[in-house]
């Protein structure tokens, strides 16, 4: 069974978006909920270990949906903010992050224009930060 994986933070820093009213939505239409999940409890995890940006993103299975937490310090404090997506595949244990394909979205939908976090089926699945907003650093708590 295979979950997505997590690539993390650090992907480009963006200028904030004012909120759309747009309630666009993927060509394969809203994202719909996932219920009787076979992996819940099973735990995702996108490590960071460089010399400044250190922690973890965390996706756990639950019952319905997946629980994400970001635990992540040493963030550039002059950039951001930050976008960070589920991408499809896993970060390749030679760390080359250009392997791991697109983000995850299964109903066709695109990070632009920006989804309504109001609306959450409406985003692209893999779009964390369009459905629960940005960080900045330098240390995010988020779940
Ligand atoms: C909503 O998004 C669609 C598709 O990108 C775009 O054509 C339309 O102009 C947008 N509407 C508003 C009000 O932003
Ligand atoms: C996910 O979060 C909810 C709400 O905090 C909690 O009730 C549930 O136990 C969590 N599920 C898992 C698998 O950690
Ligand atoms: C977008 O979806 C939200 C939540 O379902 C709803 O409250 C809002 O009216 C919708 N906006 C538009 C422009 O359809």
């Amino acid at each position: 069974m295979q979950l997505t994986s997590l690539l993390g933070l650090l992907a480009t820093a963006t200028l904030a978006v004012g909120q759309a009213s747009n309630n666009t939505t993927g060509k394969l239409g809203d994202a719909r909920p996932v219920r009787n999940n076979p992996v819940i409890g099973e735990v995702w995890v996108a490590k960071f270990d460089s010399p400044t940006v250190k922690g973890f993103v965390t996706a756990v299975a639950n019952t319905v949906g997946v629980n994400y937490t970001i635990d992540v310090t040493g963030l550039p404090v002059d950039q951001g903010p930050f976008k960070y997506h589920v991408h499809v595949r896993a970060v390749p244990s030679d760390g080359n992050c250009a392997d791991t394909a697109g983000h995850l979205d299964s109903y066709l939908r695109g990070d632009s224009p920006p989804c309504n976090s109001a609306a959450p089926q409406t985003c692209e699945v893999g779009d964390l930060s369009g459905k629960y907003g940005t960080v900045t650093g330098p240390s995010v708590l988020k779940r």
